[in-house]
């Protein structure tokens, strides 16, 4: 059985996102699989029993669907339910994008529907300090509304004030870039960023780094990014990679050498 998932799911999706150490820095907190219910489609596949099997989401930014999970109890995995809810995740028309992990299962089901792999997505970790500071302003959601609408490829209003809103988040820009960042405790994630060029958008990040009182930073960037070559000569650390996909609509929307994706949201 595969519905959308209810008030009364909510406790079982987070179990089966907590086998998969989805919610680290989320803890206590509205996180990203409210959003997903929010703002997009939060499926939840469970046996006749009622016992869960997975679940999978989406977040819409106007007209691009961006598929944020998709997720299989081991001991369910490789038995048509993954393929039964991408099936229906990814029913709609516009643009799609996912980050795909590394399992080939992941990457095959998304292939078949229509994405192609486009350039890693690196998990970068490193030290907030140190870096260049090109100055931004504070700011609220509003304001970085329409530069996050044109660096994510769609609007998303609601999602950028309902993460604003939680604690320890906060908004920079200029009037070409835009970052947010979020700090928990001495560690700080930075996305979505975006600007009008690849330095802009770097420019943005790297100013919203030098606002953090935070030690240290997580960022998820596109390899073709210009910050990679920076951080990375920096010495920060990959510490993950998934595959950035998307269909050939997606790919004419977003410039993944402008945009900093936030790692649970896109
Ligand atoms: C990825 C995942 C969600 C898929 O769900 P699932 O229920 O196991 O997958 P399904 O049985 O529905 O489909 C698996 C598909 O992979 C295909 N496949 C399996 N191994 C493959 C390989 N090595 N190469 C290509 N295709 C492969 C199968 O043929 C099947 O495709 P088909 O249904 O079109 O024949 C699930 O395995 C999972 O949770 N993996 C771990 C977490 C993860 O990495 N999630 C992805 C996040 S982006």
């Amino acid at each position: 059985m595969i519905r959308a998932a209810t008030a009364d799911d909510m406790p079982a999706v987070r179990k089966v996102a907590k086998r998969f150490g989805l919610l680290a820095g989320w803890s206590g907190t509205s996180d990203f699989l409210d959003a997903e219910r929010s703002f997009g489609t939060l499926l939840f596949a469970a046996d006749d029993a009622g016992a869960a099997l997975g679940f999978g989401g989406t977040l819409r930014r106007g007209a691009v669907t961006h598929l944020g999970d998709l997720f299989v109890l081991p001991e369910h995995q490789s038995s048509g339910v993954g393929r039964t809810m991408l099936t229906e995740l990814l029913s709609g028309d516009g643009p799609k994008v996912t980050f795909a992990s590394s399992d080939p299962r992941a990457i095959a089901l998304y292939v078949r529907h229509g994405l192609r792999p486009w350039t890693p997505l690196l998990y970068l970790t490193g030290p907030a300090a140190g870096l260049p500071t090109p100055p931004v302003r504070p700011t609220g959601a509003d304001d970085i509304a329409a530069l996050d609408a044109r660096a994510s490829g769609g609007a998303r209003r609601a999602t950028l004030a309902w993460y604003a809103a939680l604690p320890g988040v906060t908004m920079h820009a200029t009037d070409r870039d835009y970052a947010a960042a979020r700090q928990t405790g001495h560690d700080v994630v930075i996305g979505p960023g975006g600007g009008a060029t690849p330095q802009d958008c770097a420019d943005a990040v790297l100013g919203a780094l030098a606002a953090t009182q935070a030690r240290t930073a997580r960022l998820a960037v596109p390899g073709t990014h210009p910050l990679v070559p920076t951080l990375l000569g920096a010495g920060w650390h990959i510490a993950d990679m998934d595959t950035l996909m998307a269909d050939d609509a997606g790919r004419e929307l977003i410039r993944p050498d402008r945009y900093v994706p936030h790692p649970d949201l896109g």
